[in-house]
């Protein structure tokens, strides 16, 4: 067993009906299965929640005996009838409703096309950390529909999303993976960040025309069930990145992309919606300042119009003041909270960044100093301390 099986192994025979855990207690299991801690090990369960997690994607099932006979298998396949499948439903899971998520844009749309039930790919595309793969994880959520998320990067490849043979026990089983575990549960496939494949994810290509697919390793012919459907989501159209702001997207396959119903394009979040979101995140990190949350998103909104215009060659995402607001909550400190979570643009972006801060917040020494006013992005508070 590897580290997360031992331990979620551990939790179980503790309590065999929980599933919900804290970091607190997934810490203490950790330790009490001979670990230091958790660590970044917990990416590999289901976080519902900010420091609440959800076992049941890596709780092991007793492995299934693969009997059913393959008449017209391959070789190899018959030497795989004998074998099982292990985890078969390891990465589904109907997501959890996120009582921070602020509706808003697509949202709505996306809720509909879940509900459908239809077969009806969408591909959504904008700037990162602008909560595209939040919003299709609660509208899947909202829908109560089951869920799939499969990551892609230039490694992956059919093996990784069709399935292939692992050696577990000693012994050679076929794995099935994510696409046909979707395609098998009638279940809402989200395929994140499709711009960062290579031309090893082709195999996508039937799947996104609703076929059936056969696993040419067992003979298995495997039907989409009713309600399955495919939702991808890429920072650029599937051109490559122009500017080379996301350099490691590829241009994908015209006949991949017209194989989409539709095309969202998402943009950054109104400032009334993204107050709401920053407000959240503050109360969830139980540091609540309307004024900095106000200011945070005029300041993100006056550096992406500058974006827009070719005056900067990055933005402040949603993600980022999500960063912001937690670090503040940490140092109860505005500028320092900005200057670390901006410290990882280059010294030219990360002073301009600072220095358009400093004209909003009047709290700000720089600001103090150079007694200037706000930006023109049409923000006209000047808070007093
Ligand atoms: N509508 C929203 N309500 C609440 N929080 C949000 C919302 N949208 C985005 N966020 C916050 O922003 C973070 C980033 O969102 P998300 O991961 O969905 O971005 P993304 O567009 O998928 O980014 P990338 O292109 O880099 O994958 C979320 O984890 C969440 O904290
Ligand atoms: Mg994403």
């Amino acid at each position: 067993m590897n580290k997360i099986e031992k331990i979620v192994d551990h939790l179980q025979s503790q309590d065999p009906n929980k599933t919900q855990y804290t970091i607190g207690e997934l810490d203490a299991a950790a330790i009490a299965t001979g670990h230091r801690s958790m660590g970044p090990t917990v990416s590999k369960l289901s976080r519902i929640d900010r420091g609440l997690y959800d076992i049941t994607g890596v709780i092991v099932p007793i492995s299934k005996s693969y009997d059913k006979p393959l008449e017209s298998a391959p070789t190899l396949a018959r030497e795989v009838r004998k074998t099982v499948l292990v985890d078969e439903f390891k990465a589904s899971y109907i997501p959890q409703i996120d009582g921070d998520f602020v509706k808003w844009g697509a949202y709505k749309d996306v809720l509909k096309i879940v509900k459908s039930r239809f077969f009806y790919p969408i591909f959504i595309t904008g700037l990162s950390g602008n909560g595209k793969t939040m919003m299709v994880e609660q509208a899947a959520a909202n829908a109560k529909r089951e869920f799939i998320r499969v990551q892609i990067s230039p490694e992956t490849d059919q093996d990784d999303l069709i399935g292939g043979f692992r050696l577990v026990d000693g012994e050679t089983v076929f794995e099935k993976g994510p696409i046909v575990k979707a395609m098998e549960l009638g279940a809402i496939l989200l395929i994140d960040e499709i711009d960062r494949g290579s031309n090893k994810i082709m195999c996508l290509q039937g799947v996104l025309e609703g076929k059936p697919i056969l696993i040419k390793k067992t003979g298995e012919l495997i039907e989409p069930k009713e309600g399955f459907n495919v939702i991808a989501t890429a920072n650029t159209k599937g051109q490559g990145s122009e500017s080379g702001k996301f350099s490691a997207a590829t241009i994908i396959d015209e006949a991949f992309l017209e194989r989409f119903t539709i095309t969202i394009e998402q943009p950054f979040a109104s400032l009334v919606t993204e107050e709401k979101i920053i407000m959240n995140h503050m109360k969830a990190f139980g540091k609540v300042d309307e004024e900095f949350a106000k200011l945070l998103v005029s300041w993100a909104d006056g550096i992406r119009k500058t974006f827009y215009d070719d005056g900067v060659d990055e933005v402040v995402s949603t993600r980022r003041l999500g960063h912001i607001v937690q670090t503040y909550a940490i140092f109860e400190d505005r500028m320092k909270s900005i200057d670390l979570a901006i410290a990882r643009f280059d010294e030219d972006t990360k002073n301009t960044f600072k220095e358009l801060y400093t004209k909003f917040d009047a709290t700000t020494n720089l600001a103090e100093n150079t007694g200037e006013s706000n930006i023109s992005s049409g923000f006209t508070t000047n808070p007093n301390p």
